[in-house]
């Protein structure tokens, strides 16, 4: 199992986009945080800012969708350029047919839980998806405490991926550091979205490259 490092632009200097996704050039995805001030109580950005930061960067963008109607507004995260499409399973009327369109038009599909939302009803989802994506903090806002309370949940979710034989990522987002991405690496995570982690450091590629080393030992 591969192990991906995905910076967050969240807490990268917005005025800047452009040469702050240069800065973590080798990461294998850039995490774009997408809020709307109803999902969760904060406000990124939207469609615009993706389309322009498709066309200036060549790693993939990986769109976390923290927002209300997920389900109208994802295909345009894909028409504007983003590579995966993450939508909150809490927001979504039909995630099933969300996912599949997603699918169709060309992305990957991947779906978020909030910390209090169970894996154990999604079960016969997983198929569906190409990432499941497991908070671990709740989502709004960068800087925020990792919760250790979700590892056995992180647990459960990769013996349920083993069991269905399938080829799912599991991504875990939130208070992602040189402290804790060991204990996800070892509960089953393979993707790390980490953002003042890597913005926070003096030097975001290397800080890119000893998550990586890390979560690989
Ligand atoms: C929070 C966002 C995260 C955020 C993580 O709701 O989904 O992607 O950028 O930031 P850190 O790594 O600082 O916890
Ligand atoms: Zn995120």
């Amino acid at each position: 199992m591969a192990v991906q490092i995905n910076p967050s632009i969240l807490s990268a200097d917005f005025a800047r986009l452009a040469d702050e996704a240069k800065a973590v050039e080798g990461a294998d995805w850039l995490h774009v945080d997408v809020m709307d001030n109803h999902f969760v109580p904060n406000l990124t950005l939207g469609v615009p800012v993706v389309e322009s930061l498709a066309s200036a960067t060549d790693t993939p963008l990986d769109c976390h969708l923290m927002i209300e109607a997920p389900d109208r507004w994802a295909p345009q995260y894909v028409e504007a350029g983003a590579s995966s499409v993450t939508f909150h399973v809490e927001a979504a009327a039909a995630p099933v047919r969300l996912a599949r369109e997603i699918r169709a038009k060309g992305a990957r599909a991947s779906m978020a839980l909030r910390p209090a939302t169970p894996i154990e009803p999604y079960e016969d989802l997983l198929p569906e998806l190409d990432m499941l994506l497991i908070m671990t903090v709740e989502p709004g806002f960068g800087g925020q405490a990792f919760l250790d309370i979700m590892l056995p949940k992180i647990r459960r979710t990769r013996e349920l991926i083993s069991k269905h034989g399938l080829d799912l990522w599991l991504q875990i987002d939130g208070g992602v550091s040189a402290a804790t991405i060991e204990r996800c690496a070892e509960a089953g995570a393979d993707v790390f979205v980490a953002g003042s982690a890597v913005y926070g450091a003096d030097d975001p590629a290397e800080a890119v490259r000893g998550l990586r080393a890390q979560a690989e030992a």
